[in-house]
């Protein structure tokens, strides 16, 4: 195993130590377009599920450049904020300006989280719609500074037998929120993380350590996992 891959031994996770947010980027983009190609190749269709939050973008933004069969792609969404659809906090929004208005992907193949109608119409509405759609080929994860994933905070009770949960005082803003469970977003063919930054450095440490954050355990329970790092998130 090379040298930099003992550098970082991620429970429940096999990981890739990049060197800057851009290589995360790039790498991430190569693995979805080939997850994609193997999917549609096999099944004739791709399902992913995307991560919010500010990290995915850059590769979002590499996808919008690439050439794809997008007629075939059917995206989700791993969590949303409950604010207004055309608010510009909408994890929907960010991926749509980045990339997903920007490909010849059919929009009823965009689903995303009815999270304007409020935390629990949201949530059950949106487990209707997973529901028809599992296993993803690929879900697409980021974490949060104290190793939240999704919409899934530490400490907070995840419901085994639904797919998506309504999220209410998060620690992180907007308090009220839609979120895939662990049993939604673990039940896949690929599960990749995305951490970039020093600011993550304290959260990687912890779920090095053994901590059970909510990002490991959805890792754990994943078929696989591959967490995409780069240096500064790594501290080394
Ligand atoms: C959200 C995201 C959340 C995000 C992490 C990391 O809605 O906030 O789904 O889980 O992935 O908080 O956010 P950044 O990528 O912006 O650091």
């Amino acid at each position: 195993m090379p040298q930099q891959d003992l550098a970082l031994t991620l429970p429940g996770a096999q990981t890739r130590l990049l060197a800057d947010p851009q290589a995360v980027a790039a790498a991430a983009a190569g693995m979805i377009l080939a997850a994609a190609e193997e999917a549609i190749a096999a099944r004739g269709r791709f399902r992913i599920c995307l991560a919010g939050g500010t990290t995915p973008t850059a590769a979002y933004r590499l996808l919008a450049e690439a050439s794809a069969n997008w007629s075939a792609w059917h995206v989700y969404h791993g969590d949303e904020r409950c604010v207004p659809v055309d608010d510009p906090e909408r994890n929907s929004l960010a991926a749509d300006a980045a990339w997903l208005t920007r490909v010849p992907i059919p929009r009823e193949q965009v689903h995303a989280i009815p999270a304007e109608r409020g935390a629990e119409a949201g949530a059950d509405a949106y487990a209707a719609v997973i529901g028809n759609a599992l296993p993803f080929d690929l879900v697409l994860l980021g974490i949060g500074e104290d190793g939240h994933t999704a919409s899934l905070f530490p400490g907070r009770p995840v419901p085994a037998d639904r797919l998506a949960m309504p999220v209410h005082d998060a620690p992180k803003p907007p308090p009220d929120r839609v979120s895939l469970t662990r049993r939604a977003l673990a039940d896949c063919r690929a599960l990749v993380v995305l951490v970039t930054g020093a600011g993550k450095a304290a959260a990687v440490a912890k779920w090095r350590d053994g901590v059970d954050l909510p990002v490991a355990a959805v890792c754990a329970a994943a078929p696989s996992a591959l967490v995409l790092i780069d240096r500064a998130a790594a501290g080394c």
